[in-house]
């Protein structure tokens, strides 16, 4: 009892001095993960900042545990984080070992490790268009020619054109699924098939960032025995932690070592609150399922709009959806319609398929997709 006192008051003490004391008053009780401390977006809106639904983040991070186990982490700022006990953790979870695991700063580094290790210059790299950009763009920076496959009318890869894509020069093949920023997902057969496939002939990276947000079969056991597969998850989305930059590969433990040669300093390579965060944040499944739940509440308000006014969209499988902008007049100039969105304060991101305009909004609350849906009403040609 004295113990938890103390750490209470200590991180109170803590955040006063970090100017944080209406925040160390909310502090106390993390019993509720929606009632402790003040999420930024809290504070941003507070000072009458931006709803935002730009970057596909959760609104409730970071757990409750978990900000607890990074306040108490603070203290051993001091000393080098060693990543081994986060990945024994994930090795766990995970169902795989500790030699199939890589960390990094964020999925984002692992993608990119993979465009090093694989995307040699003057070789080709196939991926959907649209789709997350980091992996194709940093094997572009490196020389490597990206040769992209348009989704088709669903908004769904184009998976016979892709393999068809897929030739001798081909170094490196990127599958993302759910795919950002479509939403979309392939059935984990059809993966599956499509990686033992395309794994005889390049490196096949599934990224599987928003897997969380789907019960579908992962990539991860294939990825484990196949040299040629690398599965990329992340803590950044349903764990809320995408500012504490978190996120790990896995894959055959030959793969696992070709690209942490590559890491500056793979043993350590997050640091200390990172790494706590991430610990405790496994550990509080019960904030997953509360986070899960209620961004499909926020799905829902946003797709039945579309449908009551006929705007195209396509069911969504993660935290977020996209939906074309024919109805929206803004968007007849390219970028035109986020501008619109910024001046009513909210941050989206505009994307193409082919000429059209889409719109790719976030889940923020259901209270906040209420709000984004009657600035919606108000846009609307
Ligand atoms: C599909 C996909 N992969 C990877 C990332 C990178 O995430 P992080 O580096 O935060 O793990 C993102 C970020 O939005 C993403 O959408």
């Amino acid at each position: 009892m004295n113990n938890i006192l103390s750490r209470r008051k200590w991180l109170q003490t803590s955040l006063s001095l970090a100017g944080g004391t209406a925040l160390a008053g909310a502090l106390p009780l993390v019993s509720s993960p929606v009632t402790c401390l003040a999420t930024p977006r809290e504070l941003a809106q507070k000072e009458g900042g931006m709803l935002l639904l730009g970057s596909n983040e959760n609104p409730y991070g970071p757990s409750p545990k978990a900000r607890e186990a990074m306040m108490e982490a603070v203290q051993r700022g001091n000393r080098y984080a060693n990543v081994q006990p986060l990945v024994a953790d994930i090795a766990a979870f995970r169902g795989v070992a500790p030699e199939n695991v890589i960390m990094g700063a964020g999925s984002a580094e692992i993608l990119g490790l993979a465009a090093l290790a694989f995307a040699k210059p003057q070789t080709e790299v196939v991926a959907a268009k649209p789709t997350f950009f980091v992996l194709p763009d940093v094997a572009k920076r490196l020389g490597a020619n990206v040769v992209e496959i348009s989704v088709d009318a669903d908004l769904q890869h184009d998976l016979a054109k892709m393999v068809s894509a897929v030739s001798s020069k081909t170094s490196v093949v990127y599958l993302c699924n759910p795919n950002n920023p479509t939403g979309t997902k392939l059935e984990s057969a059809q993966i599956r098939a499509f990686c033992e496939e395309m794994s005889k002939k390049a490196v096949v990276v599934v990224d599987e960032v928003y897997h969380d947000f789907i019960t579908d079969a992962s990539m991860i056991p294939l990825a484990t025995q196949n040299p040629n597969v690398i599965v990329v998850r992340s803590f950044s989305k349903v764990y809320g932690l995408a500012g504490m930059r978190v996120g790990y590969g896995i894959a055959h433990a030959d793969t696992i070592k070709k690209l942490q040669a590559l890491q500056a300093w793979s043993g350590n390579a997050i640091s200390q609150v990172s790494m706590a965060a991430a610990r405790a944040s496994l550990k509080d499944q019960d904030f997953v399922r509360m986070s899960l739940e209620k961004i499909a509440e926020g799905r829902e308000i946003v797709a039945a709009y579309c449908k009551s006014e006929g705007i195209f969209t396509v069911p969504s499988f993660a935290n977020i959806i996209y939906f074309a902008l024919d109805k929206f007049p803004a968007s007849k100039v390219q970028g035109g319609f986020a501008k619109q969105m910024e001046s009513h304060k909210i941050i989206i991101r505009e994307g193409l398929v082919g000429e059209r305009s889409f719109c790719r909004v976030s889940m923020g609350t259901p209270e906040e997709m209420r709000q984004f849906v009657n600035v919606l009403k108000t846009l609307k040609a």
